[in-house]
């Protein structure tokens, strides 16, 4: 069984492009951990948004290896360093995946729109003044706007239009981007939410949350926009009640298998 991830030492770099960091690994340590399901669930098309520089998507496309029978990969970011050392990260683990320089998935949103079976997302997430959102470079890796929600809620947007029916989405927030309000927007909009991973350290108390279509839900179909006010009165899902314990949470979640490091 390969269970193999992204080797640190084969990972390539640019001073403007963000290096697989405590974020990347508990996303890389959150798709482990779902590692049998994911098998399961047999995606076709998976896709990074933001893959900076490929620690992420070449762990994906490992961990899956040969069971992904025939599974695409494409990978996006806004950074063009970032799809160079993507490239060569990739080159260097011998596995291969369409790799495209623009905003989220702008420019493939007719091409892919409801195909995507597995989306997984580190995005931009610090809170800063929303001037720095979309600045070139490494900027772009941090910089989150208001509430750090700035891409996230776009990101969301067209995760929506991407995923297919049976489409997961697998997404970094920190405790300032408010996750319980993004998982009732989410839930709105007919998708239900599991952490995965939970990780905190001195500065930032990391989520890696799961999101899936349960066609159990209601959903009001002229609740076409993200609403960030939309908070309907009784919801408690299962992440909610996961993110009112976060604050006990010590780092103890998955035995992480950076041996590679
Ligand atoms: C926190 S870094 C994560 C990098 C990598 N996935 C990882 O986990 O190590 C966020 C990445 O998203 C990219 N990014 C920021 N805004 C973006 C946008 N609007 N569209 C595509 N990529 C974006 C950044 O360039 C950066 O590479």
């Amino acid at each position: 069984m390969s269970s193999r991830i992204a080797q640190i030492r084969l990972v390539s770099s640019h001073s403007e492009v963000y290096e697989p960091c405590d974020d990347s690994f508990a996303l890389v340590d959150a798709l482990l951990a779902d590692r049998k399901n994911l098998l399961e669930h047999k995606p076709t098309l998976c896709m990074e948004v933001g893959c900076g520089s490929g620690y992420v998507i070449t762990s994906l496309m490992l961990m899956l290896g040969e069971e992904a029978n025939g599974a695409q990969f494409i990978a996006t970011d806004i950074n063009h360093h970032a799809v160079r050392v993507t490239q060569e990260t990739m080159e260097a683990h011998r596995v291969h995946a369409e790799l495209i320089n623009t905003d989220i998935a702008s420019g493939l949103e007719n091409r892919l729109a409801g195909l995507v079976d597995l989306l997984v997302v580190n995005p931009p997430y610090v809170p800063t003044p929303e001037e720095e959102v979309g600045r070139e470079g490494i900027a772009s890796a941090w910089a989150g706007g208001e509430n750090g929600r700035s891409v996230i809620d776009r990101i969301l947007l067209v995760a929506l239009k991407l995923l297919s029916k049976r489409g997961w989405l697998y997404m970094v927030t920190l405790t300032a981007n408010n996750p319980s309000q993004i998982c009732r927007q989410m839930r709105k909009k007919g998708y239900d939410s599991r952490i995965i991973v939970q990780r905190s350290t001195e500065e930032e108390s990391l989520h890696i949350i799961k999101f899936w279509k349960d066609f159990d839900i209601e959903v009001d179909a002229k609740d076409v926009v993200l609403n960030s006010n939309a908070a309907p009165a009784g919801v408690m899902d299962s992440v909610l009640s996961q993110l009112h314990r976060l604050s006990f949470w010590r780092s103890s979640d998955v035995n992480s298998s950076r041996s590679g490091k």
